[in-house]
């Protein structure tokens, strides 16, 4: 595991409470989201999370905010904070570049009386246009008929509009799951017509309303009334928020794994009529993308803290094949992008206001990346002071499924829970 830095205690009193009704110490609640967990409607659709519901809900009690606190989550993916705010009666602001991701978090808190299910849309016969994205796992029927119902669910509002595109999701994973490989982010194509996936329209309209229903009764049974939430697409380096006015941001940044989650969504964003292989604007705007932007994208002109500029030295002296080229650039990139990020975060956070992050260390080769003591340092360059942390052990990590990762030998990975507070002057 990675040495947190100097002045930090390893704290492992902190993993334990004592519960005064049963008289025993329990391990508190970690991050770590159980796999088959359905609290806070974590099952209606499987987004990669950076913490568990109940964790969330635990981080925003312990602080005592007052009714008017801001909570942020600057990579809010399908809502987990958003949603923990709502619950603990605190305002909210999810901000995410996925679209997928924002559908769901809307839908996670919406008061499932306000949401209709779409009937078919009438016109049935339906051959999808050659420039289709669904082609790559449906027939033109199939592709077309989900076209249909997307156009159709467009003019609807927004909370029926979420239903039915989560809906619509939930039938296109299901009926391509073959196209799934051990690397749940990696996404196979139909390599040729027999390969597709083909449905009669009347067969995919039941399974719809069905899956409509399903998750409609669902977010039924967890409805949750409390303090507004805005969900908004923009990126956490620009940030749409006025200055100050945040009291605590939870969350959990995209780690520099070399996962790239917009191919993983590539079946979601094809229903939104996103073709991620033609158009790469989204995955090359997210952070930790394995796409290089043009260099007049590339806005940072400072250094980065000795951690960050260590990691950066250490690949690119790597001897390996492209690590002092195409790699040293990626990481050049996530770096950026997590820098400005902190900038913005610094931004548009009240004096004092605190910081709580879900990160995970990772490797590049052998080189281990600190990625928790990265974030730390340049939250301590922008004026946060450091407070806590917890650390935990990853298991099973997503980049271990690639097999030429596995030839480096490599140690133990932290996920680490880090908290700061935001200096007052
Ligand atoms: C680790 S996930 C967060 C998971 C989330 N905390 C949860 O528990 O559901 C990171 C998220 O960051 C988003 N993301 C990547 N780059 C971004 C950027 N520049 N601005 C905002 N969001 C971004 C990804 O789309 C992804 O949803």
């Amino acid at each position: 595991m990675g040495q947190f830095p100097a002045g930090s205690r390893m704290n492992q009193e902190s993993l334990w409470h004592f519960d005064g009704d049963s008289g025993t110490q329990i391990r508190k609640l970690t991050p770590k989201r159980p796999q088959s967990d359905k609290a806070g409607l974590a099952d209606i659709f499987p987004y990669y999370a950076g913490f568990s519901f109940e964790w969330a809900k635990g981080q925003l009690r312990l602080e005592g905010f007052d009714e008017n606190a801001v909570v942020l989550d600057p990579w809010n993916g399908s809502g987990t904070t958003t949603l923990a705010a709502r619950v603990n009666d605190l305002k909210s602001v999810g901000v995410d570049l996925n679209p997928i991701a924002n559908i769901v978090a809307y839908l996670r808190l919406q008061d499932a009386d306000h949401m209709e299910p779409c009937a078919a849309p009438t016109a049935r016969s339906a051959r999808a246009s050659q420039h289709e994205p669904l082609l790559a796992w449906f027939s033109s029927r199939t592709a077309g008929r989900f076209r249909q119902w997307s156009r159709s669910l467009s003019k609807q509002p927004h909370s029926t509009s979420s239903l039915g595109y989560v809906a619509l999701f939930r039938v296109t994973r299901s009926l391509t799951k073959g196209f799934e490989g051990s690397n749940p982010t990696w996404v196979r194509r139909a390599s040729n017509s027999e390969d597709v996936v083909d449905v009669a329209s009347r067969d995919l309209d039941d399974l719809i309303v069905q899956e409509q229903r399903h998750v409609k009764d669902r977010v039924s049974e967890e409805s949750h009334p409390g303090c507004p939430a805005s969900i908004i697409r923009a990126s956490s380096a620009c940030l749409p928020m006025a200055e100050e006015s945040v009291d605590f941001i939870l969350s959990s940044p995209p780690y520099l794994t070399r996962i790239d989650y917009a191919v993983a969504y590539s079946r979601e964003l094809a229903i939104l009529g996103v073709d991620i292989s033609k158009d790469r604007s989204l995955r090359s705007s997210l952070m930790g993308t394995t796409l290089i932007r043009r260099r007049r994208d590339v806005i940072r002109q400072e250094g980065y803290g000795p951690k960050a500029s260590q990691l950066v030295e250490n690949i690119s002296k790597h001897d390996s094949k492209a690590s002092s080229g195409y790699y040293l650039k990626q990481a050049k990139q996530y770096l950026d992008d997590l820098t400005l990020s902190f900038d913005e975060l610094t931004r548009v956070s009240k004096r004092h206001a605190l910081m709580t992050l879900v990160v995970q260390d990772s490797y590049y080769k052998e080189v281990p990346i600190r990625l928790a003591e990265i974030c730390v340092e340049e939250a301590e360059r922008r004026g946060w002071s450091f407070i806590d942390w917890d650390q935990a052990e990853v298991t099973r990590l997503l980049t271990q499924v690639n097999t030429a990762a596995r030839a480096y030998p490599k140690g133990k990975v932290a996920e680490t829970v880090v908290t700061l507070r935001r200096k007052r002057s």
